[in-house]
C-alpha cells in the first residue's frame, strides 16, 4: 500500500496562504508518486479553493469534521454531502481536538463515520490516549474502546493514532511505541477492512523517515508541519521506496 500522508491544517491559513500552499504542493506533486498519496485537509471555508486547485491533480481532499444527520436545523454544522459535492473524498473525524473542546464521544465519531461512509467518503477516525493515561500503561485499554465505539460497522475508513500528548509538543513516542501501538491497532481490526493506520503527533522531516519505516504504519497525518509546502513534501518524499 502507498504511504497516505495527509495534511490536517486544522483552524490555520487566510485564504492567499491555502491557495499558495496548494499551488506549491500541486508543482512538486506533479502527476503523483508510486510510494505515496498526499491528502490535504484545508478549514471549511477554504474547500471550495483548493478543490479546484486539486482537481485533475494526485492531491485528494479532505475536511476536519462533518455533522452525523445528513441534513436538517443544525445551525452552523457541514454536512458529509456538502463536503462530498464540493470534492471531498475524506473527513478526518474525533480528533483530540474535537474529543477535548466540543465533548465528542467514540459513540458520537461512530455516527459521523457512518453518515461520511454512506456519502462515499473515507473518514479519517482519530484515537490516541492523553499523557497520564500513558503514564499508569492505560494506553491500550483507552484505544480499544476507541476503537471498538467508533469504528462504524461497515465501509471503509482510516484510523490515525495521535496520542494527545505528542500532538504540537515536538515529543513524538519512541519509535518502538508507536510499534506497538500500531501493531495493537492492526490485532484489533478486522483484517478484511484493509484499514490504513496513520500515525500523528509532531511528525517533521527529520522524523518521518523513521516513523514512516515502522511496522504496520501505512501513513502519517501531519498538523503543523504540514502549513509549510516544503516541510510536507519533505515527509512524503521520507516514505520508503521499497514495497512492504
Ligand atoms: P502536529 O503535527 O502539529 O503535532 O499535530 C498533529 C495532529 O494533530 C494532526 O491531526
Amino acid at each position: 500500500m502507498k504511504k497516505q500522508i495527509v495534511a490536517n491544517w486544522k483552524m490555520n491559513t487566510a485564504r492567499a496562504q491555502a491557495v499558495a500552499l496548494v499551488n506549491a504542493l500541486k508543482a512538486k506533486a506533479g502527476q503523483g508518486s508510486p510510494h505515496f498519496d498526499l491528502v490535504i485537509c484545508p478549514p471549511f471555508v477554504w474547500l471550495a479553493d483548493c478543490a479546484s486547485l486539486v482537481a485533475g491533480s494526485a492531491m485528494g481532499l479532505g475536511a476536519q469534521d462533518c455533522h452525523a444527520a445528513e441534513k436538517g436545523a443544525y445551525t452552523g454544522d457541514i454536512s458529509a454531502p456538502m463536503l462530498k459535492e464540493l470534492g471531498c473524498s475524506y473527513v478526518i473525524l474525533g480528533h483530540s481536538e474535537r474529543r477535548q473542546h466540543h465533548q465528542e464521544s467514540s459513540i458520537l465519531v461512530k455516527e459521523k463515520a457512518t453518515q461520511a461512509i454512506k456519502n462515499g467518503l473515507v473518514p479519517i477516525i482519530c484515537v490516541g490516549e492523553v499523557e497520564a493515561e500513558r503514564a499508569i500503561g492505560q494506553q491500550e485499554v483507552i484505544v480499544a474502546r476507541q476503537l471498538d465505539q467508533s469504528i462504524p460497522d461497515t465501509g471503509r475508513f482510516y484510523i490515525a493514532y495521535e496520542p494527545v500528548w505528542a500532538i504540537g509538543t515536538g515529543k513524538p513516542p519512541s519509535l518502538e511505541d508507536i510499534r506497538i501501538m500500531h501493531d495493537f491497532i492492526r490485532n484489533r481490526i478486522d483484517p478484511s477492512r484493509g484499514v490504513a493506520i496513520l500515525y500523528g503527533g509532531s511528525v517533521k522531516v527529520s522524523n518521518a523517515r523513521e516513523i514512516l519505516a515502522t511496522k504496520n504504519v501505512d501513513g502519517v497525518l501531519v498538523g503543523g508541519a504540514s502549513l509549510d509546502a516544503e516541510e510536507f513534501w519533505g515527509i512524503a518524499q521520507a516514505s520508503p521506496t521499497h514495497k512492504g
